[in-house]
């Protein structure tokens, strides 16, 4: 089996998981799914990055050790994952024994390779981005995801020798496009790369929540240099399969962590031996009416609450289909409402709704047996084959919004396909047949989006198994045969 590995960011948890978090789980969660219905071997992991100042303040201010204080919030992150249906294999905390040993091994093997020397971090450091600034990156003083002033330090650290890796970095990033992706960011990141390169400090003494540093116990990992190891512990590296998946790298994160996730972690992993990971796939911000969300900013959005209120498929719709996968999008309640009602309501509930009530009440539950096929019923099953290959190849682009975009095509020409068809009127037995099977295509088709709705279309149908275990490659057979017996149906989708 091709083996496939994807990964989100790992979160702060200095709060409570916010909309952004939701948002980039749910993406990678679709395209998860969507990889293993093409046969692939998925290793999705998410989790938290539990080290560092921060998280070390966060829980000060709540007199908890820290220990205590993350096992409390990392509650709310795997809650988050239950109440969104995300499908991960690993949630990973940095933590963790098995981490805290490869993340060790890192430093260890670049120090071996002698990479790493010591001396005197003086400088600028933004607690809340757990980032060095110099001057010139702040505008007006300030730290330019936060707009806060950041701390100026000094202390004794051990460096790696960052620099030294521009040429090879930009070498990589010029021959391998798929790496930074998408095209802007590789554009930005290339030109950020010529200008000198800095050294990086890679650990830190003021204080001592983190991963002690292998050769000196007085310092621990700067958190980045911890928390990117995160990609290569989730496997198991370099043990079993991990030498199989870690070429398949894809890692989903955020525009505000581009750099540590192409920069930093590609020379980290150069100067380790190690390739880069395939895709860096960075993905926009969600804004409420402009504004950005973030916890440190103080507009959060629960998005626990939002997916309890509204239900996670909903949720994961109005996100995938409301923003471009790669730019920043809007979150209002209104155009969820909107996209709801209009979209999986009116759109796709009103198909299934016709198609199966139809077949429940006026055949006795059963599939028809069709005639000759006329050049409507014709049209719709080439129409269904067609977007079954579309669909995939904007999948393989991860253009999450245009697949979900053709799908929902499709449940619209289902619909006309049935006014044209006028089985209340006509004789049914095409209408229904082609119906049942158009219904179990998109089933198929939806499951990565709105998992838990794709289910019910497929228990109604009466199919066996699941939906999730099905083959994309095949979800235009006319796989639903005639005399087949569906169950009874119920509305999938509510009003707001
Ligand atoms: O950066 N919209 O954690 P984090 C979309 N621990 N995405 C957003 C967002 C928003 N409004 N706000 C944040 C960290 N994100 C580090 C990562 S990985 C080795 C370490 C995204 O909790 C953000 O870009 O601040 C990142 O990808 C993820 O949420 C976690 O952010
Ligand atoms: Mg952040």
């Amino acid at each position: 089996m091709p083996k496939f590995l994807i990964t989100t960011a790992i979160d702060y948890p200095s709060g409570k998981p916010h909309m952004g978090h939701a948002y980039e789980k749910i993406c990678t969660d679709v395209i998860a799914r969507y990889k293993r219905l093409k046969g692939f071997d998925v290793h999705f992991s998410t989790g938290t990055d539990e080290h560092g100042m921060k998280i070390q303040r966060c829980a000060e201010k709540e007199k908890k050790s820290p220990k205590q204080y993350v096992d409390d919030m990392v509650k709310y992150f795997r809650e988050l994952c239950d109440v969104l249906n995300i499908s991960y294999d690993d949630f990973i905390r940095t933590t963790e024994p098995r981490h805290v040993k490869t993340a060790q091994e890192i430093f260890s093997i670049i120090n071996k390779k002698g990479e790493i020397y010591k001396g005197t971090y003086e400088g600028l450091y933004c607690v809340d981005c757990e980032t060095y600034y110099t001057e010139k990156d702040l505008s007006d003083g300030k730290c330019p995801v936060h707009g806060k002033e950041p701390d100026s330090v000094s202390e004794e650290s051990y460096f790696f020798q960052m620099g030294k890796y521009r040429e090879a970095l930009t070498k990589h990033i010029e021959k391998n496009h798929d790496f930074i992706r998408p095209e802007s960011k590789r554009k930005e990141i290339l030109n950020r790369l010529q200008i000198p390169l800095k050294d990086l400090s890679v650990s830190r003494t003021s204080f001592n929540w983190g991963v002690p540093v292998p050769i000196d116990k007085k310092h621990v990992q700067y958190v980045w240099m911890d928390a990117l190891i995160n990609y290569l512990s989730t496997i198991g590296w370099p043990r079993g399969k991990s030498k199989e998946f870690w070429p398949t790298a894809v890692h989903i994160i955020g525009k505000d962590i581009v750099w540590h996730h192409t920069v930093i972690w590609g020379s980290i992993l150069l100067a380790a031996g190690i390739a880069p990971p395939k895709t860096v796939f960075v993905h926009g911000f969600v804004n409420i009416k402009g504004e950005k969300i973030s916890k440190s900013k103080g507009t959060p959005v629960d998005p626990i609450e939002l997916a309890d209120k509204y239900g996670a498929d909903p949720l994961r719709y109005f996100l995938i289909s409301e923003i471009p996968f790669g730019e920043d999008g809007d979150f209002t309640v209104e155009s969820l409402v909107t996209r709801n009602n209009d979209e999986l309501l009116n759109n796709l509930g009103n198909l299934a709704n016709r198609i199966l009530t139809f077949i429940y009440n006026k055949n006795g539950g059963k599939v028809t047996k069709p005639g000759t096929l006329d050049k409507l019923d014709k049209q719709l099953i080439e129409s269904t084959r067609k977007y079954s290959r579309s669909v995939s190849e904007k999948m393989d682009r991860f253009d999450l919004q245009s697949a979900l975009d053709e799908v929902m095509y499709l449940a619209k020409e289902g619909n006309e396909y049935f006014q044209q068809k006028e089985p209340w009127k006509k004789d049914y037995s095409n209408c229904l047949y082609v119906g049942a099977n158009l219904l179990r295509t998109l089933a198929i088709m939806l499951s990565p989006f709105i998992p838990e709705s794709a289910e019910k279309i497929w228990e109604y149908l009466n199919l066996p198994g699941s939906v999730h275990k099905q083959k994309w490659d095949s979800a235009a057979d006319l796989a639903v045969k005639p005399n087949h017996k569906i169950k009874e149906p119920a509305p999938i989708f509510k009003k707001f």
